[in-house]
């Protein structure tokens, strides 16, 4: 089971008692910040899978001074070896901009590269999320382009993603700085 532990955010196996919370931030999430449609028993197994690394790829709860705060996934199906893609969420506004995305963000990237071979690490947004921009901006992710209409949105449209990508090599080089934030 991984178990990552930072200086304010754990990062741990999601439990099954967790599912009605998660269900819950499944249904009010923006459609671009959730873009995959998967039902109660994807995420049942998503559940009972998290803190191993699966094909499809690793799920963990965001604990912050012992509560549940958010989740980050890790996803690898569909993409090619040694390479994963990030998403992210925090349910409750009261608890973002402190810092736990940022840090939650670090310690998985770190365990991707340090433990998991991973040879790139990469994630979207939409252009006018500016916290998670900023997430990947500060922990040294390049901005590589738009995917224009990638992701599904609410109206039942499409909205623009801006990648963003970081390398092993580009991880080498800031893993160093990131000592604020785990
Ligand atoms: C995106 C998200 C994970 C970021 O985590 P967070 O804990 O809120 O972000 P942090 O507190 O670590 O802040 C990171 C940076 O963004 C900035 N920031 C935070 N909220 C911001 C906002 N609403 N507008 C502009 N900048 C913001 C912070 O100032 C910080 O920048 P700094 O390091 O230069 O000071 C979180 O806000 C969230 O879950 N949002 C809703 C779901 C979502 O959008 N997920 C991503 C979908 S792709």
């Amino acid at each position: 089971m991984i178990v990552l532990a930072g200086a304010r955010v754990r990062l741990r196996p999601l439990r099954s008692e967790e599912f009605d919370m998660l269900r819950s931030a499944r249904e009010r999430a923006d459609a671009t910040v959730s873009p995959g449609s998967f039902g109660d028993d994807e995420l049942r197994e998503r559940i009972e899978q998290s803190g191993t690394l699966t094909g499809w790829g690793l799920a963990l709860a965001i604990e912050a001074d012992g509560d549940l705060v958010g989740h980050i996934q890790a996803y690898r199906a569909q993409l090619p070896r040694g390479v994963f893609g990030i998403g992210i969420e925090l349910f409750d506004p009261d608890h973002r901009g402190k810092g736990y995305g940022t840090e939650a963000m670090a310690m998985l990237v770190r365990h991707l590269f340090d433990r998991e071979e991973a040879r790139r690490v990469e994630g979207g947004t939409t252009p006018d999320n500016a916290a998670m921009r900023r997430v990947f901006e500060r922990l040294g992710f390049v901005e590589e382009g738009v995917q224009r209409q990638f992701l599904p949105a609410a109206d039942g449209g499409g909205a623009d993603c801006v990648m963003y990508g970081m390398t092993r090599n580009d991880y080498e080089g800031v893993k160093d700085q990131w000592t604020r934030t785990s």
